[in-house]
């Protein structure tokens, strides 16, 4: 297969800042991948080679992508971000939907590195907020294809201590080293496998914040609660405890996962008339917690059988602002979640 390469204009002035050493080293990079080429820099070079998608490639604090498509490569040259700010993530913008992706126990290093490899370039999008939660070992995975993108990182669970004896856990300063900008807390699967409880919820998510990481804290009620009529009390207590001594400000960084527990993994979505009301509950108690502005701030997610089929709907009720997604987040239906996100 034979590429025709051509440099994004954004390319071009990126190389026209660059140090003319950082300049060199990505020009001799291209040449190594450009047969036959002295000026890489030229429109219509040539590149051999059976390439797919996209290459990225990293020279000091820039990332040289190349995306191969109908015998065309274009190259870009983007520099390299640190981890996202969570006060840009966290509610300044008027409230920009929220699509998080949770692998929960899913996937080798080599597995996630070749899906976020097509993934990522999907979900490159400035009008959604994407996090990626992925298993701890995933995390080079990940980061080698979002660095530099707009997808964040995120994990799905962190201890509430600093450091210590406290075996097989991780804390919150170890995961904003590795550019994790968000965490899953308090997910029902850890409240019902792992002893989570509102108490924990509430050390973790405080200490999250302390450490400049967004939580998605989560909430949500079991069939029988549904059935005994308390969803929205249940909702509320777990709401109220989780963000216990949380400032306003702070709690304006939180996003909000509202996850009826019958609803995960099952196939069964609640109805959007049933999502809309417990995120309308929810961003009630947070006007009570803290002030209207603060309710106003703060992200709401549903999740729990979310698909490209329901999401659009989903997203068009006026409390709902994104989705915590694990199923469909396995596979590049994410990306049309994020799509109807738009
Ligand atoms: P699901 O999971 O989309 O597979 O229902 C959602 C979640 O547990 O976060």
């Amino acid at each position: 297969m034979i590429y025709r390469v051509v440099f994004s204009s954004d390319a071009e002035k990126q190389l026209n800042k660059l140090d003319k050493s950082v300049r060199v080293q990505i020009i001799d990079y291209l040449k190594t991948r450009i047969e036959g080429s002295t000026n890489p820099r030229m429109l219509g070079n040539a590149m051999t080679g059976d390439f797919k998608g996209s290459w990225r490639y990293k020279v000091g604090k820039y990332r040289v992508i190349c995306d191969f498509k109908d015998n065309i490569c274009v190259v870009q040259v983007i520099k390299v971000g640190h981890r996202k700010n969570v006060y840009d993530l966290g509610g300044n913008d008027m409230r920009k939907k929220i699509i998080a992706a949770n692998w929960k126990m899913n996937m080798t290093p080599a597995e996630a590195a070749r899906f976020a490899g097509e993934l990522v370039p999907l979900v490159d999008v400035p009008e959604v907020d994407v996090v990626i939660c992925a298993p701890f070992v995933l995390f080079g995975a990940v980061w080698v294809n979002a660095e530099g993108t707009t997808v964040a990182l995120g994990a799905q669970n962190m201890h509430y201590e600093d450091k210590g004896a406290f075996t097989g856990e991780i804390s919150a300063d170890m995961l904003s080293a590795v550019q994790v900008s968000h965490v899953i807390i308090g997910h029902s699967e850890r409240r019902q496998y792992f002893n989570e409880t509102d108490c924990t919820v509430n050390k973790k998510v405080k200490k999250a914040l302390s450490a400049g990481i967004a939580p998605i804290m989560c909430c949500g009620e079991s069939l029988l609660q549904r059935e005994m009529g308390i969803t929205i009390e249940h909702i509320r207590m777990q709401i109220k405890l989780g963000l216990l001594d949380v400032s306003a400000g702070d709690a304006a960084k939180v996003v909000i996962a509202y996850e009826p527990i019958w609803a995960i993994g099952t196939g069964v979505t609640a109805t959007t008339a049933q999502a809309e009301e417990a995120c309308a509950a929810i961003r009630q108690v947070l006007t009570e917690i803290y002030d209207k502005s603060t309710a106003d701030k703060i992200r709401i997610q549903y999740g729990g059988s979310v698909t490209p089929a329901n999401a659009a709907e989903l997203f068009a009720q006026p409390n709902i602002d994104g989705a915590l997604v694990g199923g469909a987040s396995l596979s590049l239906d994410f990306a049309k979640i994020v799509e109807a996100a738009k």
